[in-house]
């Protein structure tokens, strides 16, 4: 029977996912861009912050992540990596960083690790197992992301589940495939039916990480706005676990009330 502290290791490493799958222990990833959530999901015991490129839609107000850029991850991937200890930091190489060629990936890959992070994800399948070999090779792990992928989203039509007939499951369990060959150590499954997604994780030797991917998936990500009823987002696979958007509002609100009324400041929150 494996221990506690097993369980719930000092510092998550990439075996410690790898040993979760294996023990059908579930595991939490949510993203992160600055130190202070860094510090709250540290404190929650999350065990992976991914330094997503949606940082470009949620905290710097683009459309899509296709304008998030190399140098907005590095600055992200700072704060996060500075604020914690314990999660394992996942970083996104920005749309235009990886898809050129294996040089150009491993030489922004090395930069991201320089900024703070542990690995790094890409999107794509079989198409990217060359760039996921090279990055692997140079010492750089390896997320991988399928389904619904976010800079494809152009050429994709929109927000769309991906996968749903016969032919686009078994393309999609081929790609997984090919990014677990290449040397990816997990393997993100966006807007997938849960039926397609688990009959990928229980292929795959290296875990899942599904978002709107049912639950059979080895582990979960939500994008932390979402999850916490700040953005306002109500896609059918996020659960609002809190109503930040809401306790916000009223706390702006509140102090307008009480600035526009002279009841705040007082003489305690005053000098001598
Ligand atoms: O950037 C991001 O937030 C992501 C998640 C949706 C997995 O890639």
């Amino acid at each position: 029977m494996p221990s506690e502290r097993s369980h719930r290791p000092a510092k998550v490493r990439l075996r410690h996912l790898q040993e979760a799958k294996e023990a059908g222990r579930t595991f939490s990833m949510l993203t992160s861009y600055d130190a202070l959530s860094a510090q709250v999901f540290e404190e929650a015991g999350i065990d992976v912050l991914l330094v997503g490129d949606s940082a470009g839609t949620t905290v710097l107000g683009y459309d899509s992540t296709v304008h998030t850029t190399h140098q907005d991850m590095l600055t992200f991937t700072g704060a996060v990596s500075r604020a914690v200890r314990r999660p394992l930091v996942v970083a996104d190489l920005a749309f235009g960083t990886y898809q050129v060629d294996a040089a150009e990936a491993v030489r922004h890959g090395v930069e991201l690790l320089r900024a703070g992070a542990e690995a790094v994800k890409l999107e794509g399948g079989a198409a990217r197992a060359d760039t996921v070999r090279a990055l692997v090779d140079a010492g750089i792990p390896v997320m991988g992301h399928l389904g619904f992928t976010p800079q494809s989203v152009n050429a994709l039509s929109g927000h769309r589940v991906q996968g749903r007939d016969h032919a686009a499951a078994d393309s999609l369990a081929e790609d997984a495939q090919a990014l677990q060959e290449a040397g990816a150590f997990a393997v993100v499954l966006e807007l997938v039916p849960s039926e397609v997604a688990g009959r990928i994780t229980e292929f795959l030797e290296i875990p899942t990480i599904g978002i709107g991917a049912g639950p059979d998936c080895d582990g979960q990500v939500l994008v932390w706005q979402d999850m916490a009823g700040l953005s306002g987002f109500e896609g059918r696979f996020v659960r609002r676990f809190a109503d930040l958007r809401g306790e916000l509002l009223r706390a702006a609100s509140d102090y307008r009330t009480a600035v526009e009324s002279r009841e705040y400041p007082t003489a305690e929150h005053s000098f001598e």
